[in-house]
């Protein structure tokens, strides 16, 4: 056996999905208000994946943190907002697995944590809170310098888990059973999970993407991602030309609601469908949309990939 493999089946078994029901084959949701009895919504319910790392983190964190375990770090250095989902999920795994977490916030400390921040810290995630300026730099090669100066040895993940080893995680996303679909929707934040679909879907499907925000760069930034995963970009620049972009459902941008999203949301959640605010109930309305306007025809599948973040729901009132 590898020892990647010894590593995830012995030192990280909590990693392992088979330690739990794979819920991933995908399910008709009957209770769907979908006009046209013809067009079935099917869910990848990967909220339900994984109790440490829900949705996409899982795949996201999986393969960074055997690199992490491979390269003997026993620290783990990641930043995020207040309300991420990635510091939540990465601040449980660590506590799981026995390893240090220091969590770079953006922004100053709260006088009141957000509950994400609470359970991170409950967790032992060291949150060390950074300026608007020292944030913004942490993608640069220099903070990377200032994080191995400051914090010591340690395994650096960038945010959302975007880097090379995100998106190999985020290729086992889609399995030979998700192929029959005509269309496959997935909400974009930093298009790793994105990048990681486009490079594994089936040659005829078609890839809806929902932005959470409303930044104009993403196509290109996909672009560059599947360039570092590939490295041809010929290939690059074909498969990121392929994606269906909407752009109409961001409601205003990033973590921004409105009554009309709220009430949905609700909705849904009495029909059995729980959504976040940020990602997945914009993407799912958006479908709905699209499907009421005739733009998915009565007769293509659709898979819709839900990708967690249903810990964000707290933030806001409940
Ligand atoms: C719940 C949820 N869905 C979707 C996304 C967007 O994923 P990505 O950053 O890979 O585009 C995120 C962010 O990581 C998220 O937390």
């Amino acid at each position: 056996m590898n020892r990647a493999l010894y590593i995830m089946n012995h030192r990280a078994p909590y990693l392992c999905t088979k330690q739990y029901p794979d819920p991933r084959s995908p399910i008709p949701n009957p209770r769907s208000p979908i006009p046209d009895p013809n067009t079935m919504l099917n869910f990848l319910r990967l909220d339900e994946l994984h109790p440490q790392a829900p949705g996409n983190k899982y795949f996201k964190l999986k393969y960074n943190l055997l690199k992490a375990y491979e390269k003997g770090m026993t620290k783990i250095v990641t930043p995020g907002g207040p309300f991420s989902n990635h510091l939540h999920a990465t601040a449980a795994t660590c506590a799981r697995a026995g390893l240090e977490s220091v969590g770079l916030v953006h922004g100053k400390r709260p006088p009141v944590l957000s509950p994400t921040l609470k359970d991170c810290e409950a967790w032992g995630m060291k949150l060390e809170y950074l300026e608007r300026w020292q944030y913004a730099e942490r993608n640069t090669e220099a903070f990377k310098h200032w994080v191995h100066n400051t914090y010591g040895p340690c395994y650096w993940i960038p945010e959302g888990g975007n880097n090379y080893l995100g998106v190999q995680g985020c290729m086992e996303i889609i399995e030979e059973e998700h192929r029959v679909h005509d269309i496959i929707a997935v909400p974009v934040g930093t298009g790793t999970t994105l990048a990681g679909i486009l490079l594994t879907k089936g040659e005829h499907q078609r890839v809806m993407a929902f932005p959470a925000l409303d930044d104009r760069d993403l196509p290109k930034r996909l672009e560059d991602q599947l360039y570092w995963s590939t490295m041809d970009r010929e290939l690059a620049q074909e498969l990121a030309s392929q994606v269906d972009w909407q752009w109409d459902f961001t409601f205003g941008g990033f973590a921004k609601v409105t009554d009309e999203l709220m009430a949905y949301i609700e909705g849904k959640a009495q029909q059995g469908l729980p959504l976040d605010r940020v990602y997945t109930a914009k993407m799912v309305f958006g479908v709905e949309v699209l499907i009421n306007e005739g733009y998915i025809l009565p007769e293509e599948q659709v898979l819709i990939v839900h990708t967690g973040g249903l810990q964000g729901n707290r933030e806001i009132g409940d």
